[in-house]
């Protein structure tokens, strides 16, 4: 049986809820497989693959015409990109990556030999790593402060707030991986600011979660919009305040390197500028589902569904003061044990075999977690399915 054989065709609603109607036809994702993990690698639609492809033939039509061209292209996909998240054009930069962005704000900000570079216990492991590579570079130490799951935002400014006193720069996500969760990013920037210590935003999951996802007062806000604005991958921008500008530089030096920012990014050799330049088509997609409103009832389906496979599980949907729109936690019952990253991807791997669907396993203060997405393609018969397949593995 596939997903398709049990998917609701109609508009479909479990709750009073907005029904939502399921777009799988703009994505060409394998409807035998349930695709319910979308916040870790995203999924690019249709039109932006076939955007990239007819990209992709150009280039290799006439590579020399094609990187001659390239310039005026990558600054008009910039700007395009800019505008999408609402951020000053000035301060916009392309990066590959949010681990990209994060590394080059990394870079820019004085980190002094015995300084404090701090992050919370929800940091993306390896944006952590880039803070400890960068703390034993400068000789100076990684602090993180242990903020609980069902934390309120004042609870997590007042926890912050001792170690951001004093710190060389402050590190805080805007909606939290492991526990998808949106984090009260404007108090926190002004936690640092009063306290006069730069900080930087990952903001991975921001294009296309979070409404106007650029935070004001952000030293620097880095965003992927390769997850959930679906752009191909490789696409993100970086966002630096005016008084950081002059010192950001690109992590690869290349022709650009007397360019101011963000042109001096436009540019970081012989790579490719494709998934970039394609990134309109999915954002134009986006635009034409209409995607506040589509978010909206997706986050409504996938709320009712994260219920449904919770039941199935055993284990339970946690309180969160500030769930992730399209992400929800399923807390796994305590007899399902995650001890290390090799048993998270055992799990993940388990579920994907033995229940045929694609779901993240997370951890965070020693509780096992499924991470489930949504998004457009996704409609409530995946819940559905994937609750009726779960208890056979827990
Ligand atoms: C919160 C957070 N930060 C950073 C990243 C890293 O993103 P990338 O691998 O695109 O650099 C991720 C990826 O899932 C994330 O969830």
């Amino acid at each position: 049986m596939t997903s398709s054989d049990c998917r609701p065709q109609g508009l479909t609603s479990v709750s009073n809820r907005p029904a939502w109607r399921p777009r799988p036809d703009l994505w060409t994702l394998d409807p035998a497989v349930l695709h319910l993990n979308h916040g870790s690698w995203g999924a690019v639609p249709r039109a932006a693959q076939e955007a990239a492809a007819r990209l992709r033939a150009e280039s290799e039509a006439n590579p020399a015409a094609w990187f001659r061209a390239l310039p005026d292209r990558v600054a008009a996909a910039r700007r395009r990109l800019a505008a999408w998240v609402g951020a000053d054009e000035a301060g916009f930069a392309l990066v590959p990556n949010v681990s990209a962005g994060v590394t080059v704000a990394l870079t820019a900000v004085d980190v002094p030999p015995g300084g404090r570079i701090v992050v919370t216990s929800h940091c993306y492991g390896a944006v952590r790593f880039a803070a400890e590579r960068f703390a034993r570079l400068r000789g100076a130490t990684v602090v993180e402060v242990p903020v609980p799951l069902t934390a309120s935002p004042d609870e997590v400014v007042a926890l912050l707030a001792p170690a951001v006193s004093g710190a060389s720069v402050v590190l805080v996500d805007q909606v939290t991986s492991a526990t998808a969760t949106v984090f009260p990013v404007a108090r926190l920037i002004e936690l640092c600011r009063s306290a006069g210590v730069p900080v930087i935003v990952d903001g991975a999951h921001g294009p296309g979660l979070v409404p106007l996802p650029v935070p004001e007062g952000a030293d620097f806000w880095a965003g992927n919009f390769h997850k959930w604005a679906c752009a191909p991958r490789g696409t993100a921008g970086l966002v630096v305040a005016p008084r950081w500008r002059s010192r950001t530089m690109p992590l690869v030096v290349s022709w650009s390197e007397q360019a101011s920012l963000p042109e001096r990014f436009d540019w970081q050799a012989t790579a490719d500028y494709v998934p970039w330049l394609a990134a309109g088509a999915a954002l134009d997609m986006l635009d034409e589902l209409d995607w506040p409103a589509a978010r909206a009832a997706v986050s409504a389906m996938l709320a009712d569904g994260a219920d449904e496979v919770a039941n199935a599980a055993g284990g339970e949907v946690p309180e969160l003061a500030a769930p992730a729109a399209t992400m929800r936690l399923v807390a796994l019952p305590p007899s399902v044990r995650v001890e290390d990253k090799a048993a998270e991807e055992a799990l993940r791997r388990r579920i994907a075999r033995e229940a045929g669907a694609e779901v993240n396993v997370t951890v965070h203060a020693g509780q096992a977690f499924l991470r489930l997405s949504a998004h457009a393609y996704n409609g409530p018969g995946d819940y559905e399915l994937l609750a009726a397949r779960l208890p056979v593995l827990f």
